[in-house]
């Protein structure tokens, strides 16, 4: 087979490297693709937000027999309903079950209509009324806004000014856009054992019929060591997450996953392809933070490494809707990546820093910001790249991406040095 993949970044890149093992493929192709993507697979130079553009590619390559669609944004356009119109095979929810997490009112709502167990919360578009509604429930309150914002369109706010000034960024000011438009407000979670609460990664691959949950992955959103700094796009991951047991999954299959398979299918928007979820184990019990229709990044390049199962298999089973036939099995140990990147990141910071990698042992290189210029590998966006090692566990993997991590350079590289550290119990 030959297979495209749509992104850029570091999960893409992953998604590929799980893929060139399969038996199955023969050529990968990525749209557009890194300096990574590019040693694996042809780098096609289409925007894939531009749809016309992306169908008209896909009509003069008809070699091309599989198509995974991996971000957010093609995937709310409604890219994999337009290939598939075309009688193109995809892996991706089509647009009306990708609003799970297009629209994070439609998930509230959905997850109230099924008893899908979440945070309290309340919808606004006005935002008088919103006003008075935070003002009534004071601090600490959560700002939603409701669609897609970068992974940034959330404000957790410890204080009522914060609240204050924060609904009106969102509301008034447009900071996201229209994204703004309607926001969530919702109640606070407390962690059981840690403040903020103790977060993990459920992806999982789902043909609409069957779920199967992947291994767990927990990642590092702040900037800075000890969760200090701005939010990122992720600065690092680990898998398996320590706090999780047989008996939590068991629970999380049943109040979770399950009902929401099937309240996709109840309201007639069912899901095929990666659903995630962004759980919170809270003084209440486990709950969801938030869903994804698709692959986390950085999660993907921690989990896809630990798959022993051929991952094209998997994604024919979930496009033919026979995932229930097949056995999903996971490799024992753990699997940690630390991201590099580029100084000033996530607000401004310098491209086309030359990037010296010297011996990494046996980690994989997963490529995010990177291209080449002149022959030369260059920086070429803010999180360049993800150091990924395997070991026993997760703290003799984290010291091999460390140790790698050390090898390699360029001008205002910064990493955060506490990846893998944190929900360690007992
Ligand atoms: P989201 O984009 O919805 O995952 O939210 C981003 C981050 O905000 C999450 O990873 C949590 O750390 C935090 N967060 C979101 N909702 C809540 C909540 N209701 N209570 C506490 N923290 C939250
Ligand atoms: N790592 C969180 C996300 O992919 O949205």
């Amino acid at each position: 087979m030959n297979v495209l993949v749509i992104g850029n970044g570091g999960r893409e890149h992953a998604i590929l490297l799980a893929l060139k093992k399969s038996p199955k493929v023969d050529k990968l192709y990525c749209m557009k693709g890194n300096a990574g993507t590019a040693e694996i697979a042809e780098n096609v130079d289409v925007d894939y937000m531009n749809i016309e553009a992306v169908k008209a590619f896909a009509a003069d390559h008809p070699e091309i027999d599989y198509y995974v669609v991996a971000p957010d944004d093609p995937l709310a356009l409604g890219l994999v309903d337009e290939l598939e119109n075309m009688g193109k095979r995809c892996f991706g929810p089509r647009k009306n079950a990708a609003i799970i997490e297009s629209s994070k009112a439609y998930a509230k709502r959905l997850m109230k209509k099924y008893n899908i167990p979440t945070a309290e919360y309340e919808i606004f578009d006005d935002y008088e009324r919103a006003l008075a509604y935070v003002r009534k429930k004071g601090a600490p309150i959560v700002l939603k806004a409701d669609g897609l914002a970068l992974g940034k369109g959330v404000l957790v706010c410890k204080t009522l000014k914060e609240a204050e000034d924060g609904l009106k960024e969102i509301m008034l000011d447009r900071a996201f856009g229209a994204a703004g438009n309607v926001i969530v407000i919702e109640e606070c979670l407390r962690g059981l054992k840690y403040d903020p609460g103790e977060e993990v990664s459920v992806l999982s691959f789902t043909d609409g019929k069957t779920i199967v949950p992947m291994i767990t992955s927990c990642d590092h959103k702040r900037a800075q060591d000890g969760d200090k700094g701005l939010n990122t796009g992720g600065m690092g991951a680990f898998s398996p997450c320590p706090f999780w047991t047989e008996e939590l999954e068991k629970e999380v299959l049943q109040k979770i996953m399950i009902p929401t398979v099937n309240a996709l299918n109840s309201e007639g928007r069912t899901f095929k392809g990666c659903l995630y979820f962004g759980l919170m184990r809270t003084d209440k019990g486990i709950k969801v933070v938030e869903f994804n229709s698709r692959f986390g990044d950085p999660e993907t390049q921690v989990v896809l490494p630990m798959l022993k199962t051929d991952l094209m298999e998997i994604f024919e089973a979930v496009t033919d809707g026979r995932l229930g036939d097949i056995k999903v099995e996971w490799e024992s140990g753990a699997c940690v990546c630390v991201v590099l990147a580029s100084g000033g990141y996530p607000l401004g910071y310098a491209k086309g820093k030359e990037i010296k990698i010297g011996d990494v042992g046996d980690c994989t290189i997963v490529h995010a910001g990177t291209a080449v210029r002149d022959g030369k590998l260059v920086t070429n966006g803010g999180r360049v790249l993800g150091v990924v090692a395997k070991g026993e566990n997760i703290e003799s993997a984290r010291v091999k991406a460390y140790s790698a991590a050390a090898n390699i350079g360029w001008e205002n590289m910064f990493y955060r040095k506490d990846i893998g550290i944190k929900y360690r119990e007992g």
